[in-house]
């Protein structure tokens, strides 16, 4: 079997850790790197001799090297165009998250992806962690029965040292809110485990980070599921020092169950009818950033999916409708805070 090879555009945070697990797989080759940066092209030299490395996505579609597979980890505001480009040159996409800003370019990835017959993937690595898939697995199995209310709380900690000047984190444009950037992985995995969300009632302001970010950096949302049962989201980057929580509180007609922690993998508390809670597998830790810490390292299943579905061996784990869909409902919930401010 041939190898599926690979191009990661933005070789940042996330596109290291993007090369390091197409590298590190038996079945897939890392054949370029794009960075605007020259001390990122040069980073990307240095760690992988034999990789090409281009300082434009333009640079390498018009090169004679082809990927089947553009990683795209860039800031967010460039996911949609750059995924139509690497689409449009007949390359599959792997898109972090957020898909883009706005439904609208993600529809037009969509749209694009139809007319070349390319598969977008979408990168939601929290689904992989233990306690999201014992989740699942109970909402699949009806365990709970009704769904009454579901109570998300996301408090972490981003100040002087994640958003340093110049940079894209805290602009509209770029980086577009903190439920794109540090929340949209709970946001997905709620729109997971209980579907679609409508009658949104919001409100947001700004705490900590009026010289940094063009947005708020807390809000409180509460709304009804589509399929029944209240809803909420309270979430902050206010947080003192550095992350507190992110948890999920579900009250089924048969039972509650909480799962917590920094990075939402600790099952607190299970009471189900007729249920005996299973022993899960310890979660992999949250990817460390340093300065700060973000969602769960869990990158190697989302590159092994695209080699699997690649292969015809599997399904896409997250694909661009559910990405478009989270996107959808952030756009939404931003728009209640708007007309609530003015
Ligand atoms: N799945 C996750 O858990 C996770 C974690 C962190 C970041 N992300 C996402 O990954 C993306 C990147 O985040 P990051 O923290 O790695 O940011 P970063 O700033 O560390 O890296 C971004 C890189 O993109 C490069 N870049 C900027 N514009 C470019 C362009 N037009 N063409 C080519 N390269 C360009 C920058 O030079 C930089 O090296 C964001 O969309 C973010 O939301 C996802």
């Amino acid at each position: 079997m041939s190898k599926s090879t690979f191009a990661v555009i933005g070789f940042g945070h996330i596109g290291k850790k993007h090369a390091i697990m197409v590298s590190g797989n038996d079945d897939s080759d890392l054949v370029a790197i794009i960075d605007t940066d020259e001390a990122k092209q040069k980073k990307a030299r240095d760690t992988y001799s034999g990789v090409q490395v281009f300082g434009s996505l333009e640079d390498f579609l018009t090169s004679d090297v082809e990927a089947d597979v553009v990683n795209i980890c860039t800031p967010n505001g460039y996911h949609a165009s750059q995924a139509i480009k690497a689409l449009d040159n007949r390359s599959h996409v792997v898109l972090e998250k957020p898909m883009g800003l706005t439904r609208q370019e993600c529809e037009e990835v969509i749209f694009k992806s139809l007319q070349v017959s390319k598969h977008v993937f979408c990168v939601k690595q929290n689904r992989y962690s233990p306690s999201s898939k014992w989740m699942k697995s109970l909402m699949e199995e009806n365990k709970l029965g009704r769904i009454n209310m579901v109570q998300l709380s996301c408090y972490w900690n981003r100040d002087s040292r994640y958003y340093k000047a110049g940079g894209w984190k805290g602009t509209r444009n770029l980086d577009g809110g903190i439920l794109f950037t540090q929340f949209s992985h709970f946001i997905d995995i709620m729109y997971w485990l209980f579907g679609d969300i409508q009658n949104i009632v919001a409100m947001s302001t700004n705490f900590n980070h009026k010289g940094s970010t063009e947005f708020d950096d807390s809000g409180l949302v509460q709304f009804e599921f589509v399929n029944g049962g209240f809803g909420s989201v309270n979430y902050s980057t206010a947080i003192y020092g550095q992350n507190f929580e992110s948890s999920i509180v579900v009250v089924g007609e048969k039972g509650t169950l909480k799962v917590s922690g920094q990075y939402m993998d600790k099952v607190e508390y299970c009471h189900i009818e007729d249920y005996e809670m299973p022993q899960l597998p310890p979660p992999n830790p949250p990817n460390d950033y340093g300065d700060y810490k973000g969602s769960a390292a869990n990158h190697h299943y989302v590159i092994q999916n695209v080699i699997d579905v690649l292969t015809g061996k599997s399904q896409i784990s997250t694909n661009a409708l559910e990405g478009m869909k989270v996107v959808e409902m952030i756009e939404r919930i931003h728009n209640k805070q708007r007309q609530m401010l003015h």
